[in-house]
């Protein structure tokens, strides 16, 4: 096990429906260390990529894409989550449904903060079903820019969103991939990697 599935296994807590609560060390209570040496290993495995741009989506990406920025010394634009339908020219936007919480979001980017010289890699918390990362994809897309690669921490091995990712050709990489779970046990199975 590596350092993040170490600490899954130690302070992750499996609920009902397949979700592992992880919020005293990653997305509520932030374990800055933690960070510190995930966005190592991120610029160990997207060293060859020449990244000037980080990507996130508020909220839980926006911290651990933060650490992780000061590895690749480049700046942070996270994606803003809104409701409304008709936002104005400035902006990139996006579509994101959310299996979890059962509704549509328009993901938005003020145009200012990405273009077609960005080489962007991507960050977040999660890969489920992938919707948000699809929605982050799809702006970078319309700037023009590059996606130079996708470092998540935990993936839900066991939903599409992986799969879908990696065969649309990008390099996606996942700290810690979660293939099963059981909330009566509190077993964890990681992918080998
Ligand atoms: P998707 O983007 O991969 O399609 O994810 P999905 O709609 O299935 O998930 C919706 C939200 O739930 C996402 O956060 C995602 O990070 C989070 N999520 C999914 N599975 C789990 C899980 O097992 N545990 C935890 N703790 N979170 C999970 P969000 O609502 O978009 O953003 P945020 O405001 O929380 O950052
Ligand atoms: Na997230
Ligand atoms: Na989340």
């Amino acid at each position: 096990m590596n350092f993040l599935e170490e600490r899954i296994v130690k302070d992750g807590i499996v609920k009902e429906g397949n979700v592992l609560k992880v919020d005293s060390f990653l997305n509520h209570q932030m374990d800055i260390e933690l960070f510190d040496q995930m966005g190592a290993e991120f610029k160990k495995r997207f060293a060859d990529r020449p990244i000037n741009k980080i990507l996130t989506i508020e909220a839980s990406g926006i911290g651990i894409a933060c650490v992780v920025a000061q590895h690749f010394g480049v700046p942070v634009v996270f994606a803003k989550k809104t409701k409304s339908i008709n936002i104005e020219g400035e902006m990139y936007t996006a579509e994101v449904e959310s299996f979890t919480h059962k509704c549509k979001n328009q993901v938005i980017v003020a145009k200012k903060f990405l273009s077609e010289e960005d080489h962007v890699l991507i960050i977040d918390d999660f890969l489920a079903n992938g919707c948000a990362l699809q929605g982050l994809i799809q702006i970078v897309k319309s700037a023009g820019g590059t996606v130079e690669g996708i470092g998540i921490a935990i993936e839900k091995g066991f939903q599409s969103g992986g799969t879908v990712i990696r065969n649309l050709g990008y390099h996606l990489e996942s700290l810690a991939i979660v293939d099963g779970m059981d909330a009566s046990t509190g077993e964890i199975t990681f992918r080998e990697q």
